[in-house]
């Protein structure tokens, strides 16, 4: 696949395995649902291929899906705010994202958003108990050049504009309106490996009510794909999902740990998608024949790659 436009720099973005997890998608579908759509990763993709011309983007984060409206549906707006955001940066590069960074946790403006994401450690989205933004910001470096940011965000904008619905609701909210004809992409919150291991909570998210609207979208014949925590080296990530879900998993090598390597350790990251029972009804046998090619081959980013 050709690289594909990212203006939003975010942790936990999927654009890196997009091309892979596209490989287990239907090749055409109505309308394409990510309640948890963050940067909207897998629909970039799925646009760029034609495989939809209708979204669903929804995601709890408020200023990060008026981001994603601005960029798809106003990107000149964002582009030239971008822009100059960046160009005041010189004099004072740290103290300036400290000011847009108070000025965004009292206005919530999405513009300053996409200049914190871009600016901050790792563009990671960090809060805290009060609700607001305080991760730092990355001092090796500047964020995006404006030239680099406007043929992203422009990249974006033909390939989603007009095309959107964009809401920010609970995941729930959203699959409970999901229908047989939607395929719904659902990639939730990064359960970690630390903690309490019997938690039932990951990222506010209970895993009961998680289980229960997922086992309502199979009855209902929904067909949605799951990206879940997997595995390190010897390490498991998140709770198991119960068999009686019927889905089948798939395991996608993201990287080696060089850290691992370096005390002598193989230490693979492995990262699960599971697909619905009801993703096969109406594909063609070759994706069939794809996953079970797939499902035999434990590297998959070696063939890919
Ligand atoms: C792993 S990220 C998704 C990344 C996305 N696939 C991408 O490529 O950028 C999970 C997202 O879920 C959102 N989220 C967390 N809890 C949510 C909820 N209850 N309902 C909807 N979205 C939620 C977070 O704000 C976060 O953006």
């Amino acid at each position: 696949m050709v690289s594909l436009p990212h203006p939003i720099q975010y942790q936990g973005s999927k654009r890196k395995l997009a091309s892979v997890i596209l490989n287990f998608l239907p090749n055409k579908v109505e309308r394409f649902l990510e309640p948890f759509a963050g940067t909207a990763a897998i629909s970039i993709a799925v646009a760029s291929k034609h495989i939809s011309q209708s979204f669903w983007l929804n995601d709890i984060n408020k200023p990060l899906i008026e981001l994603l409206e601005l960029i798809v549906e106003r990107p000149e707006e964002i582009i030239s705010a971008y822009s100059n955001i960046w160009n005041e940066q010189h004099h004072d590069s740290i103290k300036h994202y400290f000011e847009v960074r108070e000025n965004f946790n009292q206005t919530n403006d999405p513009k300053l958003f996409l200049y914190l994401l871009a600016r901050c450690v790792k563009g990671s989205v960090r809060y805290n108990s009060d609700g607001l933004f305080n991760q730092s910001p990355d001092k090796r470096r500047k964020g995006t050049q404006p030239d680099k940011m406007r043929k992203n965000i422009e990249g974006v904008s033909a390939l989603l504009k007009d095309k959107c619905r964009f809401t920010s609701l609970d995941y729930r909210e959203v699959l409970a309106e999901a229908k047989s004809s939607d395929f719904v992409y659902i990639d939730p919150p990064y359960q970690g490996v630390c903690g309490n291991r019997d938690s039932r909570y990951f990222s506010g998210i209970n895993f009961d009510d998680f289980v229960l609207i997922l086992e309502q979208l199979n009855q209902r014949g929904v067909a949605f794909a799951i990206s879940y925590d997997g595995k390190r080296g010897t390490k498991t990530f998140g709770l198991p999902l119960p068999k009686e879900l019927g889905l089948k998993k798939i395991e996608i090598e993201v990287g080696r740990s060089s850290q691992a390597t370096l005390l002598g350790r193989e230490e693979i990251t492995i990262e699960s998608l599971y697909l619905s029972p009801n993703i096969l009804h109406g594909q063609s046998s070759e994706l069939e024949s794809y996953i079970s090619k797939a499902a035999r081959q434990p590297t998959l980013l070696e063939m890919y790659g």
